[in-house]
């Protein structure tokens, strides 16, 4: 199945059909479509037969979309179905609720979890311990990581990914605020909050301007 060309639009949508198709799995429902889709998903069916167009469709003309069918092949789109594993660099606040969260539902484990404060070392989140940041090198080296979760602060999270992106690790998570610089070769996927939270703000703001007290 290729996916070079797919639009990167089309690819953040997909995690949300996955969602939704897991959802109808569990409650026993067997196929749909795509009008029905669409109305639970509120997008337009052609947003949802376009999407899928480009992965080849999967529906059929006149019974809609097998539930199960899709679910399997949007998760093989998405690198769902192999497990994956996971490391954690930064076990304050953030890292530790990353931790604490299930991942594996969606097919990753976390595996290692790391911190350069010695006071955290032996602590156990979800039954993995936290070791020290110097052990890092030997265990990427030794264990398949596949996906490094960056939770440290700003000041450190280049010179880390740096190192990951030299002992081969060729996906970051990152929750730093900074932009980080390495290799062609590592995806780095930037999450954060704040900008979320100001996007919300802008579209608040702007939809109740004319509720707010004047000045
Ligand atoms: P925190 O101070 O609770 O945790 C940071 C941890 O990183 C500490 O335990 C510290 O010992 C460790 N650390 C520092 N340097 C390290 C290194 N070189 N190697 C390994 N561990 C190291 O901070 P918090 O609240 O957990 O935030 C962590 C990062 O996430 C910060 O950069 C913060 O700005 C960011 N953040 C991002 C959010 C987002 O939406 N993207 C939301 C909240 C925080």
């Amino acid at each position: 199945m290729q996916s070079k060309t797919i639009s990167s639009a089309v690819i953040r949508r997909l995690p949300r059909y996955y969602r939704y198709l897991g959802e109808l799995l569990e409650n026993g429902i067997v196929r749909i479509s795509s009008r029905e889709l669409s109305i639970r998903m509120k997008v337009t069916a052609s947003q949802i037969r376009q999407d899928l167009n480009n992965f080849g469709g999967f529906g059929q003309q006149g019974y809609g979309y097998n539930v199960e069918y899709l679910y399997q092949e949007i998760g093989k789109i998405l690198g769902l179905d192999k497990k994956q594993t996971m490391i954690i660099i930064g076990a304050g606040n953030l890292g530790q609720a990353l931790a604490n969260y299930d991942f594996e539902m969606i097919g990753f484990s976390v595996i290692g979890i790391f911190d350069a404060n010695p006071r955290l070392e032996g602590l156990a989140v979800r039954g993995i311990e936290i070791r020290n940041v110097d052990e890092m090198e030997a265990f990427v080296k030794s264990c398949h990581v596949d996906v490094a979760t960056l939770t440290v602060p700003k000041k450190n999270a280049r010179e880390l990914a740096a190192k990951l992106d030299e002992w081969g690790v060729r996906a970051i998570w990152n929750f730093a605020p900074i932009d980080l610089i390495v290799s062609d070769e590592v995806c780095v996927k930037n999450v954060h909050l704040n900008e979320s939270l100001m996007t919300l703000s802008y579209e608040y703001r702007n939809k109740h301007a004319a509720a707010e007290p004047e000045e």
